[in-house]
């Protein structure tokens, strides 16, 4: 992305200069752009071969993050969430974090798993040593199951195994999955090497199937920001101008936000109560690139919390800390995300997400992924350690009740600023402010 992700006053655009806007930045045809946003891009008929059942279609926001940069690069993030301030929390801290350069990000291995177990061993420990030697065998039949994928570069890597107690061992196959996120990849190989393992540990074959925490599929991302740029954000700006008692950003010093937010991440590290909300802020950034991806989400959820609790100490996924006057933040998680196969095949709206993030493997993808979820993470915890996070949540709120109670075009913003004003954000009040700003009929 050639003009970078900053877009001031991107959100005060009506929606059809936005996409233009989108269009030019990402250099995607503005024709195709509207197609694949309309009705979100996938029609009944086609619906109805990816599930079973079909009635119909739902629905969901397409929006885009601004300001992220990552290992120097801009993108412009595409989301897909249903809650109002995801997409304007991310931005605005990815804001604050690219003063500082932006995010910095890595994969780890990139390797999936897949589990094949096996019962009734006699001798565990003997059928464990007999597969560890019986490794080149299974790697070459592991080969031969996925031509595809070695043709591409990818192929497993490498065989693990662990006795599990209980007459039971799983065997491990590590997978270079390439682009593809891999699910398919590693079950074939899982099941292609479930009968050899189960005759070679002389025991009665289980389970064949990949593992969710693919923690050898790990995404850090890290970021870095000046005390000063947390108490200079235009939007809170104005919501110290409304006056207010609670102390807003603004009203108070960086490095007392930067101590606030060391102090919420702090909690979070001792009580799995609270990593559990912390690690959800994360996981509202990370699960909508997700979604607007065409990725699972699912398996995302999955891996994520299984490795915040990998001590046996449900933990935050990120923590921050205070370096001179700067706060800095790191998160790592697994991330098995594709660019290639699934979704992508009969989704137009997953591939133009893609373009517009302009991304070339899924490890970029991951890592762009990762960087929303930190800067999603700061967004919350700003908010939480100073005013609270109700404010700017209910504003936005509104404006969703405003639609629900009949409000259209540029009644939306009026009634939602009229009843967030009055503080009295029901469908009830919205449509009584709408019918006095329709005034008599
Ligand atoms: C709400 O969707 C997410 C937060 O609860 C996250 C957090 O508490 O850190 C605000």
């Amino acid at each position: 992305m050639s003009e970078g992700s900053r877009i001031p006053g991107f959100y005060k655009l009506g929606l059809a200069e936005r996409r233009a806007v989108v269009s030019s930045r990402a250099g995607v045809d503005l024709a195709e752009l509207e197609h694949a946003l309309e009705a979100g891009g996938l029609d009944t008929a086609t619906a109805d071969k990816v599930v079973e059942n079909v009635l119909g279609i739902y629905g969901l926001p397409f929006g885009v993050a601004l300001n992220v940069r990552v290992n120097g690069i801009d993108r412009l993030v595409p989301m897909v969430v249903e809650e109002p301030s995801v997409i304007a929390a991310a931005s605005n801290a990815a804001r604050m974090i690219r003063q500082s350069g932006g995010f910095r990000a890595e994969v780890v291995e990139s390797l999936m798993i897949g589990q094949v177990q096996i019962t009734d061993v006699e001798h565990p420990a003997a059928a464990v040593a007999r597969l560890e030697a019986a490794t080149p065998r299974l790697l070459e039949l592991a080969t031969k199951a996925v031509p595809n994928l070695i043709a591409r570069g990818g192929g497993p890597r490498a065989i693990d195994v662990r006795d599990l107690g209980q007459r039971c061992i799983v065997l491990h196959v590590l997978v270079d999955c390439r682009d593809a996120m891999g699910a398919n990849l590693v079950n074939t190989i899982a099941e292609a090497l479930g009968p050899i393992t189960a005759e070679i540990a002389g025991g009665k074959l289980g389970l064949r199937i990949l593992s969710n925490l693919c923690d050898r599929r790990r995404v850090h991302a890290t970021c870095r920001v000046h005390a000063r740029e947390l108490v200079s954000s235009p939007r809170s700006s104005k919501a110290a101008e409304r006056g207010s008692n609670s102390e807003s950003p603004d009203e108070l010093d960086g490095l007392e936000v930067v101590d606030a937010i060391v102090s919420a991440s702090r909690f979070a590290e001792l009580d799995p109560y609270r990593a559990a909300t912390h690690n959800k802020g994360i996981m509202n950034g990370i699960d909508a690139v997700v979604l607007a991806t065409g990725n699972d989400f699912r398996a995302v959820e999955a891996g994520a919390h299984a490795y915040a609790a990998r001590s046996g100490h449900y933990a935050p996924l990120a923590v921050w800390r205070r370096d001179g006057e700067d706060l800095v933040g790191q998160l790592e998680l697994p991330l098995s995300l594709g660019i290639v196969g699934g979704t992508l095949r009969v989704h137009p709206t997953a591939r133009l997400a893609l373009k517009i993030l302009g991304v070339s493997s899924a490890d970029e993808l991951a890592m762009v992924a990762a960087s929303v979820g930190l800067a999603s993470n700061l967004s919350a915890l700003r908010a939480l350690a100073t005013e609270g996070i109700q404010r700017g949540h209910m504003s936005l709120h509104a404006r969703s009740v405003a639609s629900a109670a009949g409000a259209l075009g540029d009644e939306v913003e009026l009634v939602a600023a009229r009843i967030a004003t009055d503080g009295l954000i029901t469908v009830e009040a919205a449509e009584r402010a709408l019918s006095q700003l329709r005034g008599p009929r």
